[in-house]
């Protein structure tokens, strides 16, 4: 594939925003043109994948396929049909298949670039190639799609033959976005961005962007640009709103109010959980594990791949299609593979699953030819420990005082088109206006080219937890406790530069620390999850990552180190104190 593709014109800045939405269940791709989004902002291209059975969406399943010798074979659709071509013919073994592997990256403490992922044989990958595979297969589609896009363009302009020969280097002209979750720490967006440059996105053409703040974008350019004065009034001045994410992984919850020149605060950090829509599945199959035992759904998986695969899809039909129904006797039908009930009456001599059944004499539970018929009391059940999570979450944000402007909530991502979840969120909080936009499944990836070709809408942030250092300050008995005594000195002092929830403002925000390279060539950076943590060793403290120096001039220089917080990652300058010359810094967050 080309990295060179034909424009009309070229201008300076960037003349594309590709977006990589990259999902734990799905992922997808958009891009505009700057020209077109001067025009109309909503002009924006995505792909529609299709499963190859009729089933188009916006997004395609976040499935990697490797090869025996562990090169990249196939993304996907693609790897999973391949997968269980390959297992039908028992030619499987040895390929390493990846699925849902993006939430290994949340809330871990301890992630390097060596951290290895397992596959669905129980072998091991870095993390990092699977990372970097997956977003090179999205990137490398989406130019494919973009040069399309462009020689159309070419097309529909007439008598324009010089056009073909002005090029566009991808490399300069495209800003590449990458979504990750609000909620994620520093490590985690760290580890994305190293995966997207070895992915072949250059770095300094890279920004990472915010799930729910980029829906926030996209939902407000699009209900803007409607006539729906009903929900164009919750993007008024001054109006706050709430949005929340609803993923596959994780729901992610920013609230932001608009400010005068249109542009959006945060007005309280982001938040969230991993109540995503697998929460749900783990509870499905959980339920079958139950029934039919672990073992057995073991040995299904082992043998029959092709039958696993029918059964996820049996499976995630049934949670799309459930609503609750009137009759109080309503049922859910499961037609699952007739191996599994085999496999449970090869594994139980002495009980066939139909006389389990009878023997628990559950009427919730029975087998007509061939469906499991489930009472709907029970599949409801399954959603509860998510929407549970998620409402309980979202009652102790709305009862801040500081929240009791927030009058909107809108829903965004796959999981928001889940009918028992919306219809809890409208019941619970009855006093909000509830939105669940069109696109609610392609927001953040629509969103995150809008917040390319714009990042300062977002003009103001909040410090998702408190940023400092560890000190040592002169030894007080008064106050300081005598296990951080050490000569005259009190060690592990937490110093704090940026208290949680203060306002950041991107390009502005900053703190400077000066430190003598005589003694250190590294700063150590310390997060808490509280307002005024006295040591780094309270609880809710830990050390997140440090900043290297490089390239300082003597081996004592005074430094001053320039941290830039209001971004959607931290960023960090260094600069020789009497020269003022830079240094290259730079964070380090992973292990
Ligand atoms: N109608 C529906 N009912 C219930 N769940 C649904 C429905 N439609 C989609 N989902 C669920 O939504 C999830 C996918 O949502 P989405 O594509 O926004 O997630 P993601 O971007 O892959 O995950 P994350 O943002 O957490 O990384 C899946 O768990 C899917 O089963
Ligand atoms: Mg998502």
């Amino acid at each position: 594939m080309s990295q060179r593709v034909a424009v009309q014109t070229r201008k300076s800045g960037h003349l594309i925003v590709a977006a990589i939405d990259f999902g734990t269940t799905y992922s997808g791709y958009a891009y505009s043109f700057k020209d077109h989004y001067q025009r109309n902002p909503l002009q924006i291209f995505s792909h529609s994948w299709t499963d190859g059975h009729g089933l188009f969406t916006t997004k395609g399943p976040t499935l990697v396929l490797f090869d025996k010798n562990g090169d990249f074979n196939a993304f996907g659709y693609e790897a999973e049909e391949k997968y269980a071509q390959l297992s039908s013919s028992d030619k499987h073994t040895g390929w390493k298949y990846f699925r849902h592997f993006k939430m290994t990256l949340h809330n871990r403490t301890n992630l390097t670039l060596k951290t290895k992922l397992r596959d669905d044989q129980g072998k091991t990958m870095p993390a990092i190639k699977v990372f970097s595979a997956a977003i090179k297969y999205l990137k490398t589609h989406l130019l494919d799609k973009l040069t399309e896009s462009y020689y159309n363009r070419q097309q529909s302009v007439k008598g324009n033959a010089a056009a073909k020969d002005v090029g566009i280097n991808v490399n300069d002209d495209i800003l590449w976005v990458l979504t990750v979750p609000a909620i994620w720490n520093d490590s985690a967006k760290q580890f994305m961005r190293v995966a997207a440059v070895q992915a072949g996105i250059p770095e300094s053409q890279l920004l990472l962007a915010l799930e729910p703040e980029a829906a926030a974008i996209f939902c407000r350019t699009a209900v803007l640009s409607t006539n729906k004065s009903d929900e164009a009034g919750a993007f008024k001045k001054d109006s706050q709103f709430m949005v929340i994410d609803l993923g596959g992984g994780t729901v992610d919850i920013t609230v932001h109010k608009v400010h005068n020149d249109e542009k959006l605060h945060e007005v309280y950090p982001p938040s969230g959980g991993p109540w995503g829509g697998t929460l749900v599945d783990e509870q499905i199959y959980e339920f079958l594990e139950n029934l039919f035992g672990r073992k057995v759904l073991q040995i299904l998986q082992k043998e029959s791949k092709t039958e696993t695969l029918d059964m996820h899809r049996t499976l995630e039909l049934k949670k799309r299609q459930f609503k609750v129904m009137d009759e109080e006797d309503g049922k859910v039908n499961l037609t699952l593979p007739s191996s599994l009930y085999e496999i449970y009456d090869e594994e139980n001599s002495e009980e066939t699953f139909l006389d389990r059944l009878e023997r628990l004499k559950s009427n919730k539970v029975q087998k007509k030819r061939g469906r499991l018929i489930i009472d709907q009391d029970i599949f409801h059940e399954m959603f509860m420990k998510s929407i549970d999570s998620l409402t309980e979450h979202l009652e102790a944000i709305c009862r801040r005082h500081d929240m009791a402007e927030v009058k909107t909530l809108i829903l965004v991502g796959g999981y928001s088109e889940c009918d028992v979840l919306k219809q809890s969120i409208k019941d619970t909080f009855t006093d909000k206006h509830v939105i669940i936009p069109e696109e609610a499944s392609s927001a953040v990836v629509k969103g995150a080219v809008l917040f390319g070709h714009n990042p300062d809408i977002i003009d103001s942030r909040r410090a998702p937890c408190t940023y400092g250092i560890s000190s040592a300050v002169p030894f007080d008995p008064k106050i300081h406790p005598a296990m951080h005594k050490h000569r005259d000195m009190c060690e592990d002092v937490f110093k704090v530069f940026i208290p949680i929830g203060t306002e950041i403002v991107p390009g502005k925000t900053q703190v400077i620390h000066s430190f003598n390279t005589a003694q250190s060539s590294s700063v150590e950076i310390y997060k808490s999850i509280s307002e005024h943590p006295s040591f780094i060793t309270d609880p809710g403290c830990e050390k997140v990552g440090e900043i290297d120096i490089s390239g300082t001039a003597g081996e004592s220089t005074r430094v001053d180190i320039i941290m830039k917080f209001g971004d959607t990652e931290l960023h960090v300058e260094a600069k020789e104190q009497e020269t003022g010359n830079k240094i290259s810094a730079k964070f380090n967050f992973l292990r």
